[in-house]
This record gives C-alpha cells, structure tokens and sequence, in this order.
C-alpha cells in the first residue's frame, strides 16, 4: 500500500512516521522546504518523545520519504491531509486557506479509487465540501480525526483509543481503504466508529471542547477555592472518585494553552454561531474567559509576593503549553511572563525544551539554561508547566542557589510539606497557602 500525507506539522509527520512503521511506502509532503529538509535527515521539527528514533527508523528503511513536490502523490492509495487550521487573524474562526490549498494541489494527481482521508480539525460542514470539490477526480473523501496528544503522540497514532471514519452514506469503499491502513491497529481490539462526515468532524471539535470543559470547570472551582480557603486538588480528588466524573483532566492550575484546545473551541463556537446557534455553545466562551482569568491570577500572586518581599525578579520554571513539548502556542506559562514584564518585572526563565521556540515567541524574555541559572538572583519563584524535572528538584538544593524564599506553583504540582520544609513558603492556585516550616 501506498500512503501520502499532506503536512508534516506536529500531526503529518507523526502520522506519515506511524504508516512508514506499519510497513507502508510513506511520502510526506509539506510546502516548507526547511522542513522537509530536515525530516529527510530523520529530525522532527520539533521535540516530540519516540519521533525522531520512529523517523530514522522510516528514512533509513527507505520507507519513509519527505518532499514539497505534491506530484509525488499520484499512484498514492490513501492520502491523508493532515494541515493546520490555525486561528484566522481577527476573529474567532478557523482559517481553512492550508486545507483548501492542499486539496487544491492535489486534484490533478487524484484519481479512480485513491481515498483523501481529512486529519485535520475543521468546522463542521468542511468534509462535504470538500468532498464535492475532489468528486470529478474519482477519487472519495473521508474524515479521520485525529485526537493525538503532544508529548504522547507517537503512542496516541499507533495505539490510539478509538478509530473514527466518516464517509459518505454507504461508502464501503472508504472505510475498507481506512480498515486495511489500520489493519494492525484494529486486529489489537480497537474499537472503530463508522458515521456520517458531519458526525466525524463534530466528534473531534466535541472532544476538545469537553475536555476544555473539565479543565475550566475545576479552575472554576479553584477561583471559589481561593474565597473560601478550600483546596481545589483535595476536591478534584474526592469528586474524581466517582467514576462518572473521573479523576483525569481535573488538575486545576494555569489551565489549558497549546495549539488545540483554545482555538478549536474559539472555532467551534464561531461555527455555532454562523448556523444560528451561538447561545447553544455559549458556555464555551465562559469555559476561555475561566481559562484565561488563572494567568492573570497567577501573574497578581506572583506580584503580591514580589511586593511582599520587596523585590522585582522573578525566576521562572517552565515556559512550554505542557510537559513533554517544546510548543509555546497559547502557553499559559509564557503569557504569565508577558504579564509580569508588562507589569515591570524582571523574569528569567528555564524550559527542559522550549528555550528556542519560547525566544522566537517572545524576543525579550531572558531565557537561561539551567535551573540553577534561573532562581539565582530571583526574588521569587514561579512554576508554569509541571515538567518532571521541576517535580524531582531538591528543595533543600535549589535553596542554596537562591535568595528567594517563596514559590507560585502555577501547576499544583510541588510537594509542598516538601518545599515548606526546606524554607520556602509555596502558593498554589486554588489551595491553602503553605508556610515555610
Ligand atoms: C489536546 C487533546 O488532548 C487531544 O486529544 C487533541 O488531539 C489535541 O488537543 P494537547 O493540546 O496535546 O492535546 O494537550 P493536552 O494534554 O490535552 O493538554 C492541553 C492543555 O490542558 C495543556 O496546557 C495542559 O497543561 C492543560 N491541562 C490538562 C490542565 O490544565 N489540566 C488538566 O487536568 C489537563
């Protein structure tokens, strides 16, 4: 079989990685020839854990090929496009160009039986579209949605929680081209949905906006947590309990940034509204506001300790949207940082692995190179993504290296008896402040 894959972004080169290590002839194709430069040499583009050794592994095998010349599709079986679908500048909507675009370049090189197979997120209504649009090739659409986690996402492809098709009403074709892609997936027992396209692409934008949900509604409860002196991980571990809530995605904190979740309900609701239901998804603007409000939070207790102190620096731990990846859109750590300096403070900041991408976000920011680097000289310490370095430092070491004698744990994340312990007085979001012991 023969397989295409249309951008090779955090989702294509994932995937296009994944077909080649089911034994597949993979060619990726992306407009970017830096990139592809690099792919061709086996490096991701960015930090994803298992990528790069997933990659060599196809480039050596000479299974796996990069290019930017999108004629290097034809004969394909199965092309998946797999663009982003960014936010459009000025509005709430998803920008559709690089999904149009790429179907665009594609339709000459299409034909009788090859199946195109969506990846990407995109407004309902899009797959139909899209579908008429390639119908005069031959060539049939379905939609794949893909619901891979950054840091996980070699895992969430190969081994992933279900396989969502969407095809035309009785496309058999499509979901037997989809079936014999997945054939060793699926012969592990997992589960696959065959729906409508409509049905498809509302799954994927439903998903994220449950999950965005959940994250809101906890930090929700952190804001009252806060009012009332309770603590919101106590509470997220008592109602996790129940199965029906479950304990997962329940961690209260500077809540949820990346390339996903804040766009894709931004999207969705814009969507909502363009087919007359703006208030049935209303509450998805509350579920942004929540979110948005706990960087402010985290910024005025980090000032408020500042002020305590008497002191202006800030010594940062964590830049990137979430563990595990160097991804900087959207990140609630690096705004935190935006705030402070706008406010005059002085930060300096460390990330395992979002050093580069963090110094193209925000120019200005100080960015050093170690942990050490970045709590000497602070007044105060900050924690804005819950890398397991952070969670392993010592605190009775870090407290030689620093004058400052209090952490915002902007994760929920230190052992704080620990920290408290070894001097330092830690705040949380939505939990009891810890005094130094
Ligand atoms: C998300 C979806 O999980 C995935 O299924 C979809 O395909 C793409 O979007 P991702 O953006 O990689 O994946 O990150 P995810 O692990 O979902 O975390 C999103 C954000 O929520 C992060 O900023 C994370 O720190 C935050 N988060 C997550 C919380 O604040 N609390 C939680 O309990 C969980």
């Amino acid at each position: 079989m023969r397989i295409a894959v249309i951008g090779c972004g955090y989702l294509g080169a994932v995937h296009a990685a994944a077909m080649a290590s089911l034994g597949y002839d993979t060619v990726g194709v992306d407009v970017d020839e830096a990139k592809v430069e690099r792919l061709r040499r086996g490096e991701p583009p960015f930090f994803e854990p298992g990528l790069p050794e997933l990659l060599r592994a196809g480039v050596d095998a000479g299974s796996l090929r990069f290019t930017t010349d999108v004629a290097e599709v034809a004969g394909s079986d199965v092309v998946f496009v797999a663009v982003g679908t960014p936010q459009l500048a000025g509005s709430d909507a998803a920008d559709l160009t690089f999904v149009d675009a790429a179907i665009e370049s594609l339709l000459p090189h299409l034909g009788e039986g090859t199946v195109v197979a969506g990846k990407s997120t995109v407004p309902v209504g899009t797959a139909q579209r899209l579908a008429d649009r390639i119908a005069p090739t031959g060539a049939r659409l379905a939609w794949n949605p893909e619901f891979l986690r950054e840091g996980f996402a070699v895992q969430d492809t190969l081994a992933p929680d279900r396989l969502v098709y969407g095809v035309a009403e009785g496309d058999g074709a499509a979901v037997a081209a989809l079936d014999a892609v997945y054939a060793t997936i699926l012969a592990r027992g997992t589960e696959r949905l065959v729906m409508r396209f409509a049905t498809a692409e509302l799954v994927k934008v439903s998903a994220n906006a449950f999950l965005a949900t959940k994250i809101s509604f906890i930090n929700a409860m952190a804001e009252i947590a806060e009012t009332v002196g309770a603590d919101v991980t106590q509470l997220a571990d008592a109602i996790g309990l129940d199965a029906r809530i479950g304990r997962r995605f329940l961690n209260a904190g500077l809540g949820f940034g990346g390339g996903c979740l804040p766009k894709d309900i931004r999207a969705f609701q814009a969507r909502a509204e363009e087919l007359g239901h703006g208030h049935t998804l209303g509450f998805l603007r509350e579920v942004d506001e929540i979110n948005l409000r706990r960087r402010d939070r985290m910024a005025q207790l980090v000032d408020a300790e500042l002020a305590r102190v008497g002191g202006d620096r800030v010594g940062m731990l964590g830049l990137a949207f979430k563990p595990n990846s160097d991804d900087v859109r959207d990140s609630p750590a690096l705004d935190v940082c935006r705030i402070l300096e706008q406010r005059g403070r002085v930060v300096r900041a460390y990330d395992p692995e979002a050093r580069e991408t963090a110094g193209r976000s925000m120019p200005s920011l100080d960015i050093v190179g170690s942990v050490e680097d970045a709590v000497r000289g602070a007044d105060v310490l900050a924690l804005g993504t819950e890398w397991q370095e952070f969670r392993e430092l010592d605190p009775v070491v870090v407290a030689t290296q620093t004058d400052a004698r209090v952490v915002v744990d902007g994760r929920n994340t230190l052992d704080a008896a620990r920290w408290a312990a070894a001097g330092f007085k830690v705040v949380g979001l939505g939990r009891p402040e810890v005094e130094a012991a």
